[in-house]
């Protein structure tokens, strides 16, 4: 996608040096967009667990460049099971994390110590481009939605909700719910987005809304609390958003909020649509509310918020009152009943277990 009229991946490597990893500070967004340079591993795993970087595509390809990172330290196999396993263990509910590193260590197990670091740097870039193209082959399935929709109000725009950021920030380019949101606009049709500000890291309102303006895509940022409201009164007309985790039965691990958004979807009627490239997808897993881990992050996210002061400064207040204990669950989870269906980028289709077998057959 382009800043300014410049094409970006989210993840890339140093085109001067040809082996370190760059990445946006998506943590100083949207206030300074911040390039960082990943020299090590480990500086590739705080990326991860402090959220630099985020995203369940966007985690799984950086890491893939972290192990690289890992291998030039110390290429010997030992090593990289040791540096393999305390990158899967960054964040625990994106699935694509430990689908990345463990396609990283089927390529490079059998390789020598001499040829593993050329074979990692090929395979991460390999996790990369495939997850920009199932992000454009994405885009083009959830196109086809909308433009159903504009056909059935012609002269009246299409009215989308989205939550998180599951844009091409999340992802290593175009993003999941985002690219059919993009393409839409490049492809003329009318639209606004309704963007939940996604408390408590307000990545819809930092990331999403930054990214959709950047592009120049009609957007308002809402309260959580107020997307019920808008589609009971009519004023949305699909709801569409990205996954964590997916499990082989079509329930959706995404966001701390998705699943009330589900429900008063489902209460009004209004289609509720999920983007999820086959990385996201837990074959292992059938039930989704018991068996995906789901991450608690820490309290201060809840009882602080982050901002920009009139002056310009970045600032840290409380808002909780002083004393109160916050959770903060970072996930959960929507029962496949209801989400409308899933946008692969293999097509689209129903959130059951034969639903994905029927795209994904080699899975029977
Ligand atoms: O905690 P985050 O910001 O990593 O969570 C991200 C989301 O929940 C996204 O919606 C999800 O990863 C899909 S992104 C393509």
């Amino acid at each position: 996608m382009k800043i300014d009229g410049v094409p970006y991946r989210s993840v890339w490597i140093d085109a001067e040096d040809g082996w370190s990893v760059r990445i946006f500070d998506q943590t100083r967004l949207p206030w300074a967009l911040e390039i960082l340079r990943l020299t090590d591993c480990a500086q590739a795993a705080h990326a991860i667990r402090s959220m630099q970087v985020r995203g369940a595509p966007l985690i799984g390809a950086v890491a893939a460049y972290g192990l690289c990172l890992a291998l030039r330290a110390d290429p010997t196999a030992d090593a990289m099971e040791r540096d393999a396993a305390m990158l899967a263990a960054t964040r625990p509910t994106a699935i694509n994390l430990r689908w990345a590193l463990d396609r990283m260590l089927l390529r490079l197990r059998p390789t020598q110590s001499a040829d593993r670091i050329a074979a990692a740097y090929a395979e991460a870039a390999a996790i990369a481009d495939e997850d920009a193209a199932q992000c454009e082959a994405m885009g083009r399935y959830g196109l086809e939605l909308i433009r159903g929709i504009a056909d059935t109000k012609p002269g009246r725009r299409v009215d989308l909700l989205t939550h998180c950021n599951a844009g091409w920030l999340a992802t290593v380019d175009w993003g999941t719910a985002l690219a059919p949101i993009y393409m839409a606009h490049d492809a003329g049709i009318d639209l606004h987005v309704w963007v939940d500000e996604t408390r408590p890291r307000n990545q819809g309102a930092a990331l999403t809304a930054w990214e959709l303006g950047r592009h120049g895509v009609p957007h308002t940022v809402i309260a959580d609390n107020a997307g019920g409201h808008f589609m009971q009164h009519g004023m949305v007309d699909m709801a569409i958003v990205g996954t964590d985790r997916v499990t082989r039965t079509g329930d959706v691990a995404n966001k701390i909020g998705t699943y009330l958004k589900a429900l008063a979807a489902r209460d009004c009627g209004v289609p509720f649509w999920v983007a999820c490239p086959s990385t996201t997808i837990d074959w292992t897993v059938a039930d989704g509310l018991h068996d995906i881990p789901i991450e608690e992050r820490s309290p201060a996210e809840v009882t602080d918020l982050t901002g920009r002061t009139a002056d310009g400064a970045i600032a840290t207040i409380r808002v909780a009152a002083m004393g109160s204990p916050a959770a903060n669950p970072a996930f959960d989870v929507t029962p496949g009943r209801l989400v409308t269906g899933l946008i692969t980028e293999r097509g689209r289709c129903a959130a059951t277990a034969e639903g994905l077998l029927g795209l994904f057959p080699e899975r029977r």
